[in-house]
């Protein structure tokens, strides 16, 4: 029987993403601002982040695959699908479900660094330090947990259970 246990709430993720969004909208409002969304995870925090959001903004995608287990981060991280957008001169926003070991964040900072973006920052919904294995700069979190592995608000465990609408560490 799969056991999960809820670490954020719907109630805290509301209150987060708002907070993030007011945060995000005052220190962007005077930019080109662009949204990178890192498929799949991040469908349902950019969606709740983007709709908050006061100033004008665009929406892309980008998808990477890290290969490993269901519930393991790997090494080798490569790009399924670019951004379509032309980034010169915007302000581009990385927004991501979670970083662990951080590599997928950097390889996409890195493959992103030559589209002559004015500025290229990174938002995740839950920053997870535990595996870091590559310091990247996270600029823009709503929540730290230290460990374990979460599923629900995007989040999956081998595609399994990424619509919950809270956060919850799975236990096998
Ligand atoms: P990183 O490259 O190790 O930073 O991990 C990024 C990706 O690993 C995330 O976008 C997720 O797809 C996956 N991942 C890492 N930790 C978790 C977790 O606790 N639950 C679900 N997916 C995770
Ligand atoms: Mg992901």
């Amino acid at each position: 029987m799969t056991d999960l246990n809820c670490v954020v709430s719907e109630e805290e993720i509301a209150r987060g993403v708002s907070d993030l969004a007011r945060r995000i909208s005052e220190d962007y409002k005077d930019r080109d601002l662009v949204l990178v969304g890192v498929l799949n995870g991040a469908f349902i925090f950019l969606a709740d982040l983007a709709r908050r959001l006061t100033i004008p903004h665009m929406v892309d995608f980008v998808r990477v695959k890290s290969y490993g287990r269901s519930t393991e981060s790997a090494g080798v991280v490569t790009l399924v699908k670019d951004v379509e957008l032309p980034l010169a001169g915007k302000d581009v926003l990385l927004v991501e479900d979670i970083i662990d070991t951080g590599l997928s964040l950097a390889f996409l900072k890195e493959h992103l660094a030559g589209r002559g973006a004015r500025s290229l920052a990174v938002c995740v919904a839950v920053d997870k330090p535990e595996r870091r294995v590559t310091a990247v700069d996270v600029d823009y979190r709503c929540f730290l947990i230290k460990e374990g592995f979460l599923v629900g608000y995007g989040l999956d465990c081998a595609e399994r259970y990424r619509s919950l609408p809270a956060i919850y560490e799975i236990k096998p």
